[in-house]
């Protein structure tokens, strides 16, 4: 199955290179034959026909040229699809990337996908260039000049190959170690990668807490294993090689025991037991190969299984048609019933969360850390696909929704944001870069005075996700990204924290006047500040999973409960108002 498809989709269209590539193998066998066949002439010639001596010699060298012309070009040729397949796969496995969502990568770690998208990838293409050309290479020889010889001498034949049979047992033994073995680097080399990345990530922060130490060691111990995997198979490889020596010396052994008083007794010439030693010499290496050959089978196999996880891992994104009504105008949504659990969680982030999110209004959000705040965010932004029928936006499940038209109606600013090596310019477009609107995001995230600081402003490249801005920096620069497009719903996770309270006042309007049209977007506000929530519309709040309370500010103040205690500690100073108002108000 897993071979079938690959072949289908990679290699069938490459059939003429396989093609061409025969031809030229073909006729490299041809002269494998040929050229002993001469070589038995000249012999047989010597010392009574000088003149067929010359033509032998003359055609030899002829013919050993071709050699060196046909057996390159029916490599090249094979080995080209190889690198053809490799390309085509990993540009696929690259898009296959960009699809896949939080719950394929919560599973797969970064070290394990690079490793299987570069070393595996080295095996599948030995399967397909080396595998293929030996396939038919020693399909051919055999054909051929085993052929040649059985016919030149049955009894010889059977006689001289016999070492080689035996000798390649004990080399598929060794093979099937290496196999075994081969495995056992590639995951130990897949742990000791990811262990490499999140060093990098980490690098600071094992630094900080002098870490290093037991970090090291740990890599140490991995790779001590690694080492030891790698040395056994240097040792069974080269085992295998003198082995393929000794089958070879014991062939022409054989040969000349038996053929020897076979040629004195005039059942085959001298001639042709010297071609038989160059027929031997020409069939030892691809039937030695065959041992190779099952590796590379075998290895190709697992390593295409290891890609498949990948390639053909299902996007996780339910989607349908979003209809005309719902792609202009900004959403209202609704939540029923809604529960949300991480995979492998027990407890549930969100619970029974039901509530109806009005267009155009800004929603505050407000809850404890932990109370399943980005949660919310994630699964209305659909980063991680809420149960069917708990989101609908307008009479539209979210599920049913285009996804890439509905991320494309939304704009971000998560809590923690991710800046690639790139410009800010760069960061802040994520794809064509408009210089008027970018200054104008800026200038209404507010970095437009961070800008002026930097060496290069707008052109200067943020280093590894950004660490050479300051993590207020970095989240500015994420506010101008989502303030870089037009869109109907919008989304922040606690960024105002991130500028001081005029700012956030500014921002808030900047964001609620952007929607697309003229027509004010639905705007998703999650903060701690009450001095933002008091400007939204309508504030949920959270508290371990659940909406405990819901209304505007000053309803929400009427009331006890987590809101009310949030505002007096914040306003330590008018405590006493604090429970004077809500009294005035019931
Ligand atoms: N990717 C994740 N996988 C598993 N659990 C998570 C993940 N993200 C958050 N959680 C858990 O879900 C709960 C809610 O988290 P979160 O929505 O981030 O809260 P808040 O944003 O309000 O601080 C927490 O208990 C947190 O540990
Ligand atoms: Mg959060």
């Amino acid at each position: 199955m897993t071979l079938l498809r690959f072949f289908k989709r990679y290699v069938v269209p490459l059939w003429h290179w396989y093609l061409a590539g025969l031809v030229f193998l073909f006729l490299t066998n041809w002269l494998a034959v040929e050229i002993p066949l001469r070589m038995a002439a000249g012999v047989d010639a010597l010392g009574n026909d000088p003149e067929a001596v010359r033509t032998a010699a003359f055609t030899i060298g002829l013919m050993g040229l071709a050699v060196i012309a046909v057996r390159s070009l029916s490599r090249v040729l094979f080995f080209t699809p190889g690198r053809l397949v490799e390309f085509r796969l990993k540009n696929d496995i690259f898009g296959q990337l960009t699809k896949l969502q939080p719950s394929f990568y919560s599973k797969m770690k970064a070290g394990d996908i690079v490793s299987r998208v570069s070393n595996d990838m080295t095996f599948v293409r030995a399967l397909v260039g080396f595998g293929g050309l030996q396939v038919f290479n020693v399909t051919l020889a055999l054909a051929m000049t085993g052929r040649k010889m059985f016919q030149l001498n049955p009894k010889l034949t059977i006689l001289t190959l016999l070492p080689i049979v035996i000798g390649l047992a004990f080399m598929q033994a060794g093979v099937f170690a290496m196999h075994r073995l081969t495995r056992l680097s590639q995951t130990q080399l897949s742990s000791l990668s990811d262990r490499i990345l999140s060093l990098l990530q980490g690098v600071q922060t094992i630094q900080d807490f002098t870490a290093e130490a037991p970090f090291l060691r740990r890599f140490e111990e991995e790779n001590l294993e690694f080492m030891g995997t790698n040395i056994r198979l240097a040792w069974i490889r080269s085992t295998i090689l003198p082995m393929l020596g000794l089958a070879g010396s014991t062939c022409i052994y054989v040969l000349l025991i038996v053929g020897g008083p076979m040629a004195q007794r005039g059942e085959l010439s001298v001639g042709q037991l010297v071609a038989f030693v160059t027929f031997i010499a020409q069939l030892l290496w691809p039937l030695m190969s065959l041992g190779w050959l099952v590796s590379v089978f075998q290895r190709g196999y697992t390593s295409l299984q290891r890609i498949d996880e990948v390639l053909y891992a299902v996007p996780e994104r339910p989607e349908g048609e979003t209809p005309e009504s719902l792609a202009s105008a900004p959403p209202s949504l609704h939540l029923k019933d809604l529960s949300f659990t991480y995979p492998g969680e027990d407890t549930p982030a969100l619970q029974g969360i039901t509530a109806t999110l009005h267009s155009g209004q800004t929603i505050g959000i407000y809850g404890r850390t932990g109370s399943g705040k980005s949660t919310l965010l994630r699964v209305l932004t659909r980063t991680w696909n809420p149960p069917a029928g708990t989101i609908f936006v307008g009479e539209t499940d979210i599920l049913d929704l285009d996804l890439d038209a509905w991320r494309g109606n939304t704009a971000v600013a998560p809590q923690v944001p991710f800046l690639f090596s790139d410009s800010i310019a760069a960061n802040v477009a994520m794809g064509p870069i408009d210089p008027a609107r970018v200054d104008q995001a800026t200038i209404k995230a507010s970095l437009a005075e961070d800008l002026k600081a930097l060496p290069e402003g707008l052109d200067t490249v943020v280093g590894e996700r950004g660490i050479m801005l300051s993590g207020g920096q970095r989240q500015r620069t994420a506010l101008a990204r989502a303030l870089y497009r037009p869109a109907n719903l919008i989304v922040l996770d606690d960024v105002l924290s991130a500028v001081d309270q005029e700012t956030e006042q500014r921002l808030i309007d900047t964001f609620a006047a952007i929607g697309k049209d003229g027509q004010q977007p639905t705007m998703l506000l999650v903060s701690h500040r009450m001095s933002a929530l008091a400007r939204t519309d309508h504030v949920l709040v959270l508290d371990e999973g659940k909406l405990v309370d819901q209304g505007t500010h000053s309803e929400l103040l009427t009331r006890d409960g987590p809101y009310r205690e949030a505002w007096a500690s914040q306003h330590e100073d008018q405590a006493p108002a604090v429970q004077a108002e809500p009294e005035a108000v019931q």
